[in-house]
């Protein structure tokens, strides 16, 4: 499977706090089937100030790490950039990260705060699409604004937006309400991607395996793989065994 957000990168924001942490997180992965994980710190100016070229770099040590403890995890830089008027800068200046590119469109993992969508969200997101930039919206399940009226997130997928739920949520990890609201988003085939989101072992471990098999036996085996695997790859610009020449579409 492939992983399209974990917080893995040592001491740049709240995950991982020490290389021998990524490490064991690392490993966690490959023993859940994960094989390739996008590296998304938050990218959230005055508070994480990680940004492109930052995360590049530390994804590069990592992977050097990754080799020299022999752990087969490939990994990408890549960012969870919350949605503020700085993405403009970040964008204007290089140093907004992507996670890749699916059909032509640079996509960038979005994530709300988690008490509110806040006014102009929709105008930012379609000014991105303009720019061929395809939000990719972080665990809307979790948000409390969607939690209360499902419906505050249609007018995203309408738009165009993807999004992407927490594994742990599909399985009912983060209480029923949020279950059922991940659940009813399955149902309505408005999910791209499941990730993990973890952060650390005790309480954000990652978790796939289990959300891949609730989505297999709740709407079949190819669409558990084509959201925790073959979008993900699609994205990442991975390809896997198995998966036909979808790059020549871009
Ligand atoms: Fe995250």
């Amino acid at each position: 499977m492939i992983d399209l957000h974990c917080h893995y990168l040592p001491g740049i924001d709240d995950g991982s706090q020490s290389m021998a942490e990524s490490l064991d997180l690392a490993r966690a992965s490959v023993a859940d089937g994960i094989t390739h994980a996008a590296m998304t710190p938050h990218i959230h100016p005055g508070r994480y100030d990680n940004i492109r070229s930052s995360v590049a770099m530390a994804t590069n040590e990592f992977r050097e790490a990754l080799a020299q403890a022999a752990i087969p995890l490939q990994v990408f830089p890549a960012g969870e950039v919350r949605l503020t008027a700085d993405i403009l800068d970040l964008l204007e200046q290089d140093e907004l990260p992507f996670l890749g590119t699916l059909y032509g469109y640079r996509v960038l993992l979005l994530e709300f705060p988690y008490g509110q969508i806040p006014v102009g969200t929709d105008k930012l997101a379609h000014w991105l699409l303009t720019q061929k930039i395809r939000p990719l919206i972080a665990h809307p399940e979790r948000n409390k604004v969607v939690l209360a009226n499902l419906e505050r997130i249609a007018s995203f997928v309408e738009m165009g937006c993807l999004l992407q739920l927490t594994a742990a949520s599909v399985i009912g990890e983060f209480g029923k309400a949020v279950q059922d609201s991940a659940a009813l988003m399955l149902e309505r085939r408005w999910v791209s991607v499941i990730a993990t989101d973890a952060h650390n072992l005790l309480h954000r471990a990652p978790v796939l395996a289990a959300a891949r098999d609730w989505l297999s036996e709740h709407g079949g085996q190819a669409w558990a793989d084509e959201l925790t695997r073959i979008t993900p790859a699609r994205i990442l610009g991975v390809e896997l065994a198995g998966l036909s020449s979808w790059e020549s579409v871009d």
